[in-house]
């Protein structure tokens, strides 16, 4: 079964071609992070727009990458939910058009979903696949999530953050450190001595400055404290009052200083995961496997502090269009219906499971 996945949920535009929800036969991502690197952050009404001029061509080049014609493609997958209203619009239509236009079976898939699923597709460093019952560790921008899964395409949510989601925390650090949007990868960057424009320091000292972690209780998660307390440390480094505007920290940090702390923060991140996920474990000592996805499973020192976990292939990590037909291969084979396409509508803020 070949499946077109498309992606438009916040500023990636993204379309795929993949064989029985596992063998990527073309992967076309267009970033608008170039755009938003000037404003610090995704403005919905350009991402809408970006989306708008980039979803036709990215769908053609995903076919022709993949050496399929319209009669070659089984299924149009596409994200309906949660994420930005504008963007999701984009890609539903395109896809909504596009299955009426080719009488194609449509599934809209939720975003969650298509991460935890990038963990099935064949990558050249691993090629097993999770068993259940598992755990999934779902860190985006937008979601801080631990799901149970005993199948396929069924999702028990046990810990959710109350606050901010972990990739937004790292994302809002970044800025009181003085690095650009995103900010996950520029801490991951700026905590090894990289910094912006190529300059190159020692790599920060992870045990440098101790950051409080969150206690909160069960398995849930608060970022928006962790953001906090780095505010906090870095005005006390600086001997500045916690009145001092967050945003002109960065004129008074070193270069040393930005790393230690991008290496502090990062590794308290790492801890916080590490201490729930291990709750959870306890609290379902019958999993079999665990499963990192999202953005934020991009991370390097994550990924080294997890050595038997599942790991989406870095690229697979951030919004693309193949993870959303893996997942729509899964519902398939697990007996999930096609929607209809005159019909099918968008879900901004919806819970895995419910939509
Ligand atoms: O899954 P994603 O691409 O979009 C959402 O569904 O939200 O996740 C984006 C998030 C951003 O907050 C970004 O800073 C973070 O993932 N991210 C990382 C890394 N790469 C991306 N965070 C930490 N380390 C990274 N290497
Ligand atoms: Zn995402």
């Amino acid at each position: 079964m070949i499946i077109l996945g498309i992606e438009t949920s916040c500023d990636e535009t993204a379309a795929a071609v993949v064989r029985d929800g596992r063998e990527i036969l073309s992967n076309v991502v267009v970033s608008q992070i170039d755009i938003f690197a000037e404003y610090g952050g995704v403005i919905p009404e350009v991402a809408a727009r970006s989306h708008l001029e980039a979803i036709l061509p990215v769908i053609d080049k995903a076919l022709a990458d993949a050496s399929c014609s319209w009669d070659d493609i089984d299924a149009i997958a596409v994200t309906h939910a949660p994420g930005l209203l504008g963007s999701l619009l984009i890609g539903t239509l395109a896809a909504r058009t596009l299955a009426i236009l080719h009488e194609k079976p449509l599934y809209a898939v939720h975003h969650l979903k298509s991460h935890v699923y990038a963990n099935w597709l064949k990558s050249d460093v691993q090629d097993a696949v999770p068993t259940f019952p598992l755990i999934a560790m779902v860190i985006s921008g937008g979601h801080t999530q631990i799901l149970y899964m005993t199948r396929h395409n069924e999702f028990q949510i046990i810990g959710t953050t109350r606050d901010d989601a972990i990739g937004e925390c790292f994302d809002k650090v970044a800025k009181i450190l003085g690095l650009p949007y995103p900010g996950g990868p520029a801490i991951a960057k700026a905590a090894m001595g990289e910094m912006p424009d190529g300059v190159r320091v020692t790599a920060g000292n992870p045990d440098k400055y101790h950051l409080p972690r969150p206690q909160v209780d069960g398995l849930d998660f608060s970022f928006s404290g962790l953001k906090t307390a780095v505010l906090r440390a870095v005005q006390k480094e600086l001997q500045l009052p916690i009145s001092h505007p967050s945003h002109d920290l960065k004129n008074h940090l070193s270069l040393e200083q930005v790393a230690d702390f991008a290496a502090s923060f990062q590794k308290t991140a790492v801890m916080i995961l590490a201490e729930k996920l291990k709750k959870a474990l306890q609290m379902h000592p019958e999993v079999q496997s665990v499963v990192f996805a999202g953005g934020v499973s991009a991370n390097q020192a994550l990924r080294e502090g997890f050595p038997e976990a599942y790991f989406p292939e870095p690229r697979f990590s951030g919004d693309n269009g193949a993870m959303v037909a893996a997942a729509a291969y899964y519902e398939i084979i697990s007996g999930v219906l096609p929607t209809d396409p005159y019909a099918l509508n968008i879900y901004p803020r919806i819970e895995i499971g419910a939509a």
